[in-house]
Parts: structure tokens; sequence; C-alpha cells
């Protein structure tokens, strides 16, 4: 059956040669490129909602749970980068071990990671640099800084009449300034992330060491509250604290350490890619997980979880104990940091589809052209950005981050799935980086992301088919007559 056909290593191996874009990476470049993915919204912004309904002080907790995950996840990606060290990532994987749909299927949902989580922080970026220029005593009008439900909401609170018409134009701006950023060249937008990654992890530090300072263990107690069960308005029940509510704090952040996998998508671009890009993948998630925990500790010392402020928490800690200058940094910090996370979202994805076009499963001229200067896919880092400024400028920020999560989530555990086949079909392929014990850790991955998909809301499920549907009906129309692989048949 053609749907099942497998991409051979030595294809992938003949692409990395004839490969055009530029080997500019290090260990550390790539490293950096993974903090800058992994530090931004999730910590800046959902530990807010994730400590105060649903963990407590035990939002470190939630945090070590979400991290153990991932890094099931990382182990498997990292084995898999050293054996085919490709621009397309998860999706490359699945093409070179269980078949091309899957494959297909992956890159599909790859887009809702990418895409999606792009959308999200520029969402979340508007509203730290509206928060910024607040701080400097400049106010945006409602309606040009969310979108139109939204906008309504925040109306409403304040006992203003309903917009009729809204647009985040921050988040459209912020857009079009890091896609400009990407046409113009990799070495560039690394560049710019090492720096913004500097500034974000002296910012994450500061908050570490200063704010351990102020913790007050009487607020740690008790470390998980008490279970509270309620009825919501739609007839759902939902539980608050206990540790069912550590579990649902642990699916919230989960966002918070999507960005790993990226550094897989810049192996074209590494010097050393079998080796670095496995090593810059587990650092950088061991990094930001070490710095999560300890963030979490603190702001839970710092304040009772049941003040901690669902829109900023790390910004309104220090506010709370009176060092507001703390709070211009941090607020900087975050604008600035939301920046790089999706300077490297946005280039994961014009890579992913780069490595699909490439196969023929997308099209060449739109997806696979580079500029003739600066070597970029930018036809397709353009419509990219196209589709990600229009969509953030007019949509809720809760609707696409759990998009986000969900094509994660699934490609996360693809992604297990595939290296035990791998390891299982052929054994004897050389590779740089193994995962201990791969069936144990790849099958516990595969267990713990499906087990975080079923966490999500039911809203969230029925457009996440209604998107795999989609996929499926594009895979036929298009992608498996057009598949390098369905010439040579
Ligand atoms: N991990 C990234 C963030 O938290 C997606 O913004």
């Amino acid at each position: 059956m053609s749907v099942w056909r497998v991409k051979p290593v030595s294809a992938f191996e003949a692409d990395m040669k004839k490969s055009d874009l530029k080997r500019v990476l290090t260990k550390w470049g790539l490293t950096s490129l993974g903090i800058g993915a992994i530090i931004g919204g999730g910590i800046f912004t959902l530990t807010g909602i994730a400590a105060h309904d649903y963990a407590g002080p035990a939002l470190a907790l939630a945090f070590v749970i979400a991290g153990i995950g991932c890094m099931f996840a990382s182990l498997c990606y990292a084995e898999f980068a050293s054996v085919l060290p490709v621009e397309g990532s998860a999706y490359a994987y699945a093409y070179g071990t269980v078949g091309e749909l899957f494959a297909w299927f992956i890159g599909w949902n790859l887009i809702l990671e990418y895409m999606m989580g792009a959308t999200t922080v520029a969402v979340a970026w508007s509203g730290y640099f509206v928060k910024l220029l607040h701080l400097f005593g400049l106010n945006f009008p409602i309606q040009w800084c969310n979108d139109l439900a939204t906008a309504t909401e925040k109306c409403a609170e304040l006992g203003l009449d309903a917009p009729s018409f809204a647009f985040n134009l921050p988040a459209f701006i912020i857009t079009w300034l890091v896609t400009g950023v990407l046409v113009k060249g990799i070495k560039e937008a690394a560049n710019t992330n090492n720096i913004i990654v500097i500034v974000k992890v002296v910012v994450v530090l500061f908050v570490i060491v200063v704010g351990a300072f102020y913790i007050n263990t009487d607020n740690w107690t008790p470390f998980i509250p008490a279970e509270i069960k309620s009825i919501g308005e739609n007839g759902h029940e939902t539980v608050k604290f206990g540790f069912g509510g550590v579990l649902t704090a642990a699916t919230i952040v989960f966002f918070a350490y999507i960005g790993f996998d990226a550094v897989s998508t810049q192996a074209g671009e590494a010097i050393n890619p079998k080796k670095d890009v496995p090593f810059a993948i587990i650092a950088s998630l061991i990094i930001c997980t070490v710095l999560y925990i300890l963030v979490s500790l603190v702001l839970t010392g710092m304040v009772k979880y049941d003040q901690l402020d669902k829109a900023a928490p790390v910004a309104s800690a220090f506010s709370g104990i009176g060092i507001n200058w703390a709070v211009f940094i941090i607020t900087i910090a975050a604008t600035a940091g939301l920046t790089s996370v999706m300077l490297v979202m946005m280039l994961g994805q014009t890579r992913i589809f780069l490595g699909m076009a490439k196969d023929g499963l997308l099209p060449k001229g739109l997806f696979g052209a580079l500029h003739p200067v600066f070597k970029t896919p930018y036809k397709s880092t353009i419509l990219v950005g196209l589709i990600i400024s229009i969509v953030a400028a007019l949509t809720p920020i809760d609707k696409v981050s759990e998009m986000c999560s969900m094509g994660t989530l699934l490609a996360f555990a693809m992604v297990c799935v595939a290296v035990m086949i791998l390891r299982y079909k052929k054994p004897e392929l050389e590779r740089p980086y193994r995962t201990p014990a791969v069936y144990l850790i790849g099958t516990l991955g595969v267990l713990f992301n499906i087990f975080l998909m079923t966490q999500v809301r039911a809203a969230t499920w029925k457009f996440f088919i209604i998107w795999g549907i989609l996929g499926i009906i594009v895979y036929f129309a298009y992608s498996r007559r057009n598949s390098n692989l369905h010439k040579v048949d």
C-alpha cells in the first residue's frame, strides 16, 4: 500500500548533501535556540492560573510531572535527530520509519504546534507590550489590542459599550517584524535570539535569586490544598486542587515546555547536527526544567497562591512585596522573551514545510523556494507570517494555545512510537545518540502524552478532529500523487 511507503535513510542523507541552507549553528547556538523557544508565555503567564486555580504551592510538582513527560519525548527526539539530522523533525522521523501517511499526519499536526504556538505567543506578546506601555503612562485602546470576544469582555468589565470591531494591532505588527528578521536570514535570527535568551535567562535568575530572600515558608503549607469539586455552567465537573488539580495544572504548564523539539528543525543549519542537535534538545530542556521548578517554588513562597495574579504572576509577585522597579524589568524581559519564542516557532514551521516540500508532499514552488541571496525559504516564511498575523489579530488566546498543545502532544507520542519502530526494524543504523532503555522510555512517553491529550476540553477535541480530517483530504487530493516516492513507485 503506497500510503505506507517509507523514505529510505539514504534518501535523507542525499537530501542533506544537497541542502542549500547555511550551516552556521554551533552546539550552544542550538541550545540557545531551544531555550529561546521554551521560556515564554508558559512561565510568565500560565503559572498564574495553574497555581491560583489548580495546584497552589504544588505548582512546582506540576512542573516536575510535565517535565518528566517531556523528558521521555526529548530522549526519543534526540535519538532520531542523531540518525536523521534533517529539518523536517518529527515529520521526517515518521517518514523514515512508519510510512508516508503517518508522516504527513504528523506534519499536519506540527502546523498546530508551530503556527498555533507562534500565534498564542503573539497574543501574549501584545498583552505584555500593552502592560509595558501602561507602566510608562500610555494606554492602548481596548479594541486595538484585543480580538473582538476579548475586547467585548473587557469593555463589559469596565462598564463600557461593546465595540463593533476589534483588531489586535500589536500582535499583528510583531508577527510582521519577526517575519522580516526570518526572511533576512538564519544568522540574523540566531543572533537576535541569542541576545534575547541572555536577557530572558538573566531575568529568570534574578527572579529566583532575589525572590528567594522573600520566601515565607508558611506560604508553602498546605503544599497541595484540599480538593474542591464544582459543577460549571456547562454541566461539567471541575476539580481544583488535590492531586487531580495538580494534574490539570500539569496539562496547563505543559505549554511552557513546548519548544525543545524546535531545535530538531534546525538540523539543516547546524555545523555538526548528529552530535549537537541531540545535545541541544536535552540540554535546553534540562536547563529550563530546573529554572521552572525554582521559579515555581519562589513564586508560591513569596506570595500566597490565592493572591497570585493570573495575568502577570511573576511581575505582580514582586509588586506584591513592594519591589516595584522589578516589575519594569520583568515586563520588559517578558516582552523581549516572547519575541524569541515566536522567532523559533516560525523558523521551525518554515523548515518543516521545506522538508515536506522537498519530498513533494507540499508544492515546491511555494514551500521549497529559497531566496537567491538570503538562502531562506522566504515565500513560505511570508505566508506563515500572513496567517499568524491575521489569526493572532482576531482570535482569543486560550483557543489557540489548546490547539497548540494538542498538536504537540500527538507529535510527541508519535515520535516515541517511531523511535521504537526504528530501533526494532533497523537496529544496525549508526546512532551517535541512543535513547536509554528505549522501549520503556518510548512506552512511557506515549502513555504520558496520550494521557495529557485526554485532559483537554471537548470543544478543542472537536476542532482537532476536523483539522485531522482536513489533513487526510489534502493528503489524498494532493500529497500522495505528488510525492517523490510516488514517482518512484
Ligand atoms: N514554551 C513556550 C512558551 O511558554 C511555547 O511560550
